[in-house]
Parts: C-alpha cells; structure tokens; sequence
C-alpha cells in the first residue's frame, strides 16, 4: 500500500471512530448513590460500562468508559447489557437463548431505543429496546429506579413476530456487570425449621449459582436473597455491598459469574431448569423483578433502603398496622373442638392481644382433618368438632372482644379427600408412575383456570359466610413431585410451560383476592419459611419465617431476615417449642416484628400472665417504632456471644433495644464493653429504661442517668447482659434538653 494511501486510510479509521464514539448512546440509569451506565458500541451492542458511585455531573457518565479497559479480547463482550447464547463473540453465561422459527439459534441484540420517564409511583422506569440484527426479535430490558432508597428492580420482557413459535431455552430477567475485583457473596441455605442459614463464599473464579427446582415452597432449601460485598468484606457500617433478591415465587437461579478479569457478571431469572418456553407470535413474556438495592456505607445502610422501599412500594399495607393475635397451633394441633376452642377466646381475651387464629384442622366431613394424612382440599367445616360452623366461632370470639382470623392452605390437597377422588385432574402428577408425597399430600394444578377459580372460591367463601373474618394464614406445605398437568395436555400447551403457568396462575388468583378483599390481613406462610418473595408479599401483610420458634433459635433467624425484611412483615410467635427459655426471653424476641402466641394462655401462672400482659401493653406502645422506624444492628451473634439490634423512630426521639445472651458459658464476653448505639441524634439528651421486667426483677439500669445522642453513638451503653439477664429490653426516650 502507498503511504500516502495508507495515511488516508488511517485517518479515515480514525475519524469512523470517532464519530462512531460520538453517535454512541449513553444510558446512565442513576439513583441518589447508584449509577449503572449502558453504552452502545461501535457495532450498536449495548454494553454495562460502569457500576458504582453516581456522579454528580451528568455529562461525565459518557466518558466513564474511557477509564475502564473492555476493549481486550474476550472482555469485548463480557459487558453486554443482555448476554446472547449462538454468536460467537460471547464468552460468559448467556442472559437469553432462544430457537428461531426456522431453527436458527443465534441470537445478536442491537441497541433499538430507549425511553425513559417518571411514573406515578415517584420511580423513573428507562426502558431500553433491543432487536436481533436478523430476525424480529425484541428484548425490552427494563430498569425501575426508585432514587431515595437506592433500590433497582431490573427485568426483561421478549417479544417477536416471526412466523410461528420461538423457543426460549433461557430468558432471564437480568444482566449486570460489575468491575470490583473481590467479592464475598451471602446465600442462605435451608430445611424445615431450619431456614436463613448464611453461606459467605468468596467468589474468585467461574460460576456460582444460587437456585431452586422445588415448583412451589421455593425456599425451602434455598433463600431467594444475597448479598455481595464488593472489594472486600463489608461491615454492619463499612463497605461496598449489594443486598437483593429475584421476586419470583417458583424456581429461579442467580449466577454470579466471576470472568478472567475478575469482574463479575450475574444473570438472574427464572430457572431455566424443565421449562423452556414456547412463546407466539405478539405475545409479550414478561420476566420476573430482580431487585437489589447498593449501599456505600455498609450492610445496614442496604437493609434499611430495602426495608423502607418494602414498607413504601410492595408490602401489603407496610405503613399500615398489624394484629397481633393467639395462635391455636401448638396449643393443640389438630386436637380440638368448639368448647375448646372458645375456652382459648378468654385466654386471648386476658392476654390483650387482637385476634384469634385458627389453625389446621377445622374442615373435611368424608375424610376429617384430624392429622395431615386426609381431608385437605375439603374445605367444608368439620361437623364434628364444630358443629355450629365458623360463623359461631366469630361471633364467640367478637363477644371476647377479640377478631378471628383461620389458616387455609388452598394449593394443596390429600389424596385421601373428596377433592381428589372428583377430580383427580386437578393434581399435579404423572398418571403411570407411583404419587410421591411431601406431608402426604400434592399439589393442585393452579395453570388450570378451574382451580384458580377453585382456590379463589375458598377465601371468597370464608369471607361471603363470615363478613368480619380479619385474617387469613396463607400455608403451602409441599414441592412439585412428577410435574405434569393434565390441563396443559388438554389445551396442547407443552409440558414445559408448567412451573411458569403455575406460579402466573398462583398470582392471578391473589390479584383476584385483593380485587374483591383489599384490607384482610394475610400471613404468608410455607411449611414453616418456604416463601417470602417480594413478589407474593404485594399481596400478603407478613410471612411465616419458620416453624421454629426455639427463641434462640430465632435471634439468628430474625437477624438474617433482617437484611432484607422490615419487622412489620415478620409474625413472631411465642411458643412452647423451647421449654429451657424463659417466657421473657421468648416475648422478647417475639417483639421484634409482629407479635403473636401460639400458647395455651389459660394454662399461665399468674405471675406469668400479669407479665405477658404488661409486656404486650409495653409492645402496644413501641410496636409504631418496630414496625416503622429505622432499624440496626449493633452486635452481630455470629461474632460475639450476644445479638443487639435497635429500632428508631424517624424522629430520633425514641427508640428500643434488644439485648440477647446467645453464648452461656461461663466466660462470655457480654458485660465487658459498652455497645456503641446508632441512628440517634447526637445533640438529644437521651433516657434508658429498662422494660419487660417482673414484678420481682430489679433492673440492674440506673433509669435515672441521661446521656447524650453523641455519648450513645460513640461510646456505648452497656445493658449488662449475663447469665441472670439473658435477654434485655431497653426503651430509649430523648428528654427535653
Ligand atoms: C405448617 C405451618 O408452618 C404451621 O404454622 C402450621 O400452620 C401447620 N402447617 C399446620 O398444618
């Protein structure tokens, strides 16, 4: 070549690129801390070109790009905002892989359109449109930004108008990329009464996948929560960390993908596992919300945004109030009748609380519900054991002066039950191979809209014959065995289809609830803690976080819901499960979230029922504090041997503080330090007392000193936990100074 020639072409390379450079799209999707910066490249692929602190100057975001080198090979395409399966320029875990009409399955995104604007609900949604360079493809990614709270719900919607149907092999909800370098991630493993267990692994290289196949009662053996400090290990108040959850009620999977460049990449969606879609023609699939939210001050900074945004944007009522209530389920289990039942009422009654919940047990007449071996699906009352119906149990109740609430566990049904013996094509199963069973029952076919109206028909029925009904236990007891529909097979829907349909079908039947029921409290509730996604919590006011209820036990457990749960959604009951602990220990713990019992009330000493009492008085007056102020935690009982957690109101003029013994050795370190308090005003002069004492305890607190906000937060208070004072109730009032 020329020189002359070969000059020219170079500048004509250099000038394509720059104005290449400067046609390129920027997409800065920002919240008050948090930046994720998209960017075409020169070929129009949308990249993630940063993660991380937002900038002030909003034009900078376009030369963030600069800074960062993705341009080595390999890493070209590392950062696609929406990682393709069947082009070859991809090197990490696909976010979408499909099969074209024509059996073609490539797949290449290009950078289509974006919009973006404030909704009604205060966040900003950008929308950004890709297009397959070939085929009439289209994957809407979607970003909705809720600023204040730092809190991104990220999810996909794949549409197309080929010729037919395409097969969507993978279709993930979303794709990010961080460039951090080092990362610890939290996953929480799980069984029956023993759910929320963390897992910190450091992630160095490859795959590491966070995922169910259960069908329904996802989390049993795996939480749908994380988090992930970036660049090192992040504290209660240091640190970089991103605390999220993909809000899906069936099976999902989250991988984090550590590349060669030690950044990471995670997709997160639906679980690809025995469910490729088949999907028509304009007909949009929408995927479920990854949401996360990032915190540059630490895990409790995270919590916080992602319990504020719950309380504002999803819970049911989360600035509204709750009931607390007496439970009847350990206090008898299936072992009742009416005059027992209204003999629990005065217990209720006496105690203080607000309601009363009749747990399983209370249906069925061919097959009665005297064990979890028959009548479920039946859901008839048991003429037997209450021969007046729920109508009168209400209205003994209402006489109490107390509401009534009743458990329900609609998806499911015995194979021993009227149900399945008229319509066995209603049950999840595959007719030649032997019914496996999980608590001796299956699961209803909830794609089938006949048992969605079915399901539907149980709460409406409940709440036609008893107007005042004020709560409901929403439980769900069993996995998906032989997944297979007969409804499906009846409407030449592939099989494949069947866990998405369900949980879809799950949903439509819940939106119908809150259509007709808008105010009924409802507990979600799976065999223990097998669900508490954010999705099925729009329409639930708390969650059943465990059938354990050993207090010590739940120091743990509730500390680890903590990162991702308000204590409004979390019903804690106080039980007979541990008989070594302390009714005080138990109410205690209990106290941190919605209050309830599951006791024999009228079984109390006096001593302990005068005690009950004054301390569910004590709730009544800081329950606003619990359920919405701001909450931390000071002492972690993974490091120490003792848990302390506070609640503040937004005022900072009161607050509560929770102090547990969780090491009983005779050397623990409890009492040898102060605990340093946070969320307070530092210029408030403060007064704590100490609460939920018998009548014979004295408190080793001198209730008359003040302390200042400052002194509190950075020196410390020492509650003086020990082996005498195991469990430790503060309350915190700022006095006029
Ligand atoms: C499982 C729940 O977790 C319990 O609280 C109780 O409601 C039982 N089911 C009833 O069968």
């Amino acid at each position: 070549m020329k020189k002359n020639k070969l000059l020219s072409t170079i500048l004509f390379l250099l000038i394509s690129v720059v104005i290449a450079k400067s046609q390129n799209v920027t997409i800065p999707i920002i919240t008050e801390n948090l930046a994720t910066v998209l960017q075409t490249d020169e070929n129009n692929r949308l990249k993630i070109v940063y993660f991380g602190k937002s900038l002030t100057n909003l034009t900078e975001y376009a030369r963030v790009e600069e800074v960062f080198n993705f341009d080595s090979e390999g890493a070209d395409s590392n950062n696609s905002a929406f990682s393709v399966a069947g082009i070859n320029n991809n090197f990490v875990e696909p976010a979408i892989a499909v099969v074209h009409v024509d059996g073609n399955n490539s797949l290449d995104l290009l950078y289509n359109s974006h919009t973006s604007s404030k909704m009604d609900d205060g966040s900003i949604l950008t929308t950004v449109t890709l297009k397959d360079a070939v085929y009439p493809f289209y994957v809407e990614l979607n970003y909705k930004v809720w600023s204040n709270h730092d809190v991104v719900e990220q999810w996909s919607v794949i549409r197309h108008i080929e010729n037919g149907e395409v097969l969507l092999n993978k279709y993930a909800s979303a794709n990010l990329y961080l460039n951090n370098k080092d990362y610890y991630l939290t996953s929480y493993n799980g069984a029956w009464a023993k759910e929320m267990r963390p897992v910190e692994t450091h992630l160095r290289q490859g795959m590491h996948t966070i995922e169910t196949r259960l069908g329904t009662r996802a989390n049993l053996l795996t939480s749908p929560n994380f988090m992930l400090s970036l660049d090192g290990k992040s504290t209660e108040t240091t640190g970089t960390v991103m605390l999220g959850q993909i809000a899906w009620n069936g099976n999902f999977a989250m991988q984090f993908e550590t590349d060669v460049f030690k950044n990471m990449h995670i997709v997160a969606g639906i679980n690809p596992y025995q469910s490729a879609y088949h999907l028509k023609p304009n007909t949009p699939f929408e995927t479920p919300r990854f949401i996360y939210t990032m915190s540059f001050e630490g895990n409790g900074k995270g919590s916080r945004n992602l319990q504020n945004w719950l309380r504002s944007h999803v819970l049911m009522d989360g600035q509204g109030s709750r009931l607390t209530l007496l439970n009847n389920w350990e206090a008898t289990y299936f072992d009742f009748d009416q005059d027992k039942l209204v003999s629990l009422f005065s217990g209720a009654r006496e105690l203080g609380v607000d309601l009363f919940l009749l747990d399983d047990g209370w249906f069925a007449n061919k097959y009665p519900r005297n064990d979890d071996s028959a009548g479920l699906g039946d859901w008839k009352v048991n003429k037997d054991k209450l021969p007046d119906g729920i109508p009168f149990l209400v209205r003994e109740a209402e006489k109490e002066g107390v509401k009534f609430g009743i458990w329900i566990e609609p998806e499911m049904v015995n194979p021993e039950s009227e149900l399945y013996e008229n319509n066995p094509d209603w049950v999840i199963k595959q007719d030649d191979r032997p019914e496996i069973y999980f608590r001796n029952q299956l699961v209803l076919d909830l794609s089938n809209p006949e048992v969605q109206d079915f399901v539907f028909g149980i709460v409406d029925g409940l709440l036609v014959e008893n107007p005042t009904l004020a709560f409901m236990k929403w439980d769900c007891n069993s996995p998906i065995f032989n997944a297979h529909s007969k409804y499906l097979e009846s409407q030449n829907i592939p099989q494949s289809h069947m866990y998405v349909e369900y949980s879809k079908g799950l949903e439509k039947v819940l939106k119908r609830i809150r259509a007709k029921y808008p105010s009924i409290h409802m507990m979600l509730c799976s065999g223990g803690g097998g669900r508490s996604d954010y999705n099925l919590l729009k329409y639930f006011t708390e969650f059943w976080m465990s059938d354990n209820t050993d207090p010590l036990e739940r120091v743990f457990m509730q500390w680890n819901y903590s990162y991702y749960y308000p204590s409004i959604a979390t019903a804690n009951h106080v039980t007979n499960w541990s008989i070594d602990k302390s009714l005080k220990f138990k109410i205690d713990v209990a106290s941190m979230g919605k209050l309830g019992f599951d006791i024999r009330a009228n079984e109390l000493s006096d001593t302990d029922m005068k005690f009950a009492k004054q301390t569910i008085k004590n709730y009544d007056d800081f329950k606003q504090i619990i359920w919405h102020g701001d909450m931390y935690r000071l002492l972690d009982p993974y490091q120490n041997d003792m848990a302390s957690l506070m609640y503040v109101n937004k005022d900072k003029t009161e607050g509560v503080m929770f102090n547990y013994l969780t090491n009983w050795r005779y050397l623990s370190e409890t009492s040898l330090r102060p605990i340093k308090l946070q969320g307070l005003d530092k210029d408030k002069n403060y007064r704590l007392t100490e609460i939920n004492l018998y009548d014979s305890q004295n408190s080793s607190i001198d209730h008359e000193r003040v302390y200042s906000g400052e002194f509190l937060m950075n020196v410390g208070f020492n509650p003086l936990v020990n082996n005498y004072r195991t469990s430790v109730v503060i309350k915190i009032a700022s006095i006029n100074n």
